[in-house]
């Protein structure tokens, strides 16, 4: 199958290169994002590969199928970029990579409430200039704290047992709660509970309409004064302006994200030589007590070897005419 990657970054290729030589499929790798005009480049492909900020909206699924593409292959988990109305109306298949290391993403999480509560990132620099003073790095043991887990799938589950193995207490929300959580010692809570309640917030829900900005001025304001807010899931799933209020109040202990409301204008990409336009952004840099990767949290060689090899069985599956059903994103998983 002729497949055109979007947003094709040269440390994925060694991973796609070596997977394909099970699967032998042509490769466009192209540096382009998927957007209205770049969607020409799919020309004379049968699948297009998009990545988490590739925005697979109406215009652009469509100008997808004008060129021939029937195939849409996300080389990741979250579907929240793609219009699923639109490529079910145009017969487009929508295959994912529903789980590829958990780990990875939770032990990400877990390394930045480490960096920001022991304000490593802050005395990396420091020893670096002669600057051996602790004034400003003191943090709190993470042994007896709470540990609040919103969403307890895949990756919010091993985060869990990670907080529980350093003897944290911990309590989660989640509609749908996991039994081997809530025996491993989880505690499921009401959403009111767990922000009233916990020293650290983690969000593992995935975006839908139902999470865009839970947390809010009003989840912020339910917080307790001076715990720290974790977000690894989706930007969106947290309100930048409200945050920003939040932190300028000093509610906040500290905030730590990997991902950013806006991050398709920003992350995945070199800046250092532009100035940023995004004021809302750049105020979050200024607080000493926010800490920030740019959707890194996925990116372990154990996880991308799992994406590249399942996103290129994802094709053969579908040139084959079976595609895994549990990698299928269809209306279905609309949640309104
Ligand atoms: P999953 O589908 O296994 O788990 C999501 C859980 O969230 C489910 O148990 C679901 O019931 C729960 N949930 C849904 N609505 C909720 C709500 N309103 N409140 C509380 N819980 C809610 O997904 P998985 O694999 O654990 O991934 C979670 C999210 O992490 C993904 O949707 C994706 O957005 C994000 N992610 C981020 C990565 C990164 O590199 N930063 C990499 C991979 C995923």
């Amino acid at each position: 199958m002729r497949i055109a990657m979007f947003s094709a970054k040269e440390y994925e290729l060694e991973f796609y290169e070596r997977a394909n030589a099970g699967f032998q499929h042509e490769l466009t790798p192209l540096d382009a994002g998927l957007t209205g005009v770049s969607t020409r480049l799919a020309e004379g492909h049968d699948a297009a590969c998009i990545f988490a900020n590739d925005a697979a909206d109406r215009a652009a699924i469509t100008a997808l199928h004008e060129a021939g593409v029937r195939l849409l292959l996300l080389r990741c988990a979250g579907f929240n970029n793609v219009d699923l109305e639109a490529a079910a109306e145009l017969g487009m298949t929508v295959l994912r990579v529903p789980a590829y290391s958990p780990h990875a993403v939770a032990e990400h999480t877990t390394a930045l409430i480490l960096t920001l509560n022991r304000r490593i990132h802050r005395a990396y620099n420091r020893v670096r200039e002669g600057n051996f003073s602790l004034q400003g790095l003191m943090g709190f043991d993470l042994h007896g704290r709470t540990v609040g887990v919103v969403g307890t799938g895949k990756i919010g589950a091993v985060f869990a047992r990670i907080m529980l193995g350093f003897g944290c207490e911990v309590i989660a929300a989640d509609p749908s709660p996991d039994e081997a959580c809530a025996a491993s010692g989880v505690r499921y809570a009401p959403m009111a509970e767990l922000l009233a309640r916990a020293d650290i917030v983690s969000l593992h829900c995935p975006l839908t309409p139902a999470t865009k900005h839970l947390i809010n001025d009003d989840a912020l304001a339910q917080m307790k004064p001076g715990a720290m807010l974790v977000n690894t899931s989706r930007g969106a799933v947290v309100d930048t302006g409200a945050l920003i209020r939040a932190l300028k109040s000093e509610r906040l202990g500290g905030v730590a994200l990997d991902v950013y409301e806006e991050e398709a204008d920003l992350f995945f990409r070199d800046l250092s030589d532009h100035v940023i336009k995004d004021d809302v952004f750049a105020r979050l840099l200024t607080f000493p007590n926010v800490l920030i990767t740019a959707h890194q949290a996925f990116f372990t060689r154990d996880a991308m070897n799992s994406i590249a090899e399942t996103t290129l069985r994802n094709a053969t599956d579908f040139e084959r005419g079976r595609p895994d059903p549990a990698h299928v994103v269809d209306t279905s998983l609309i949640v309104r």
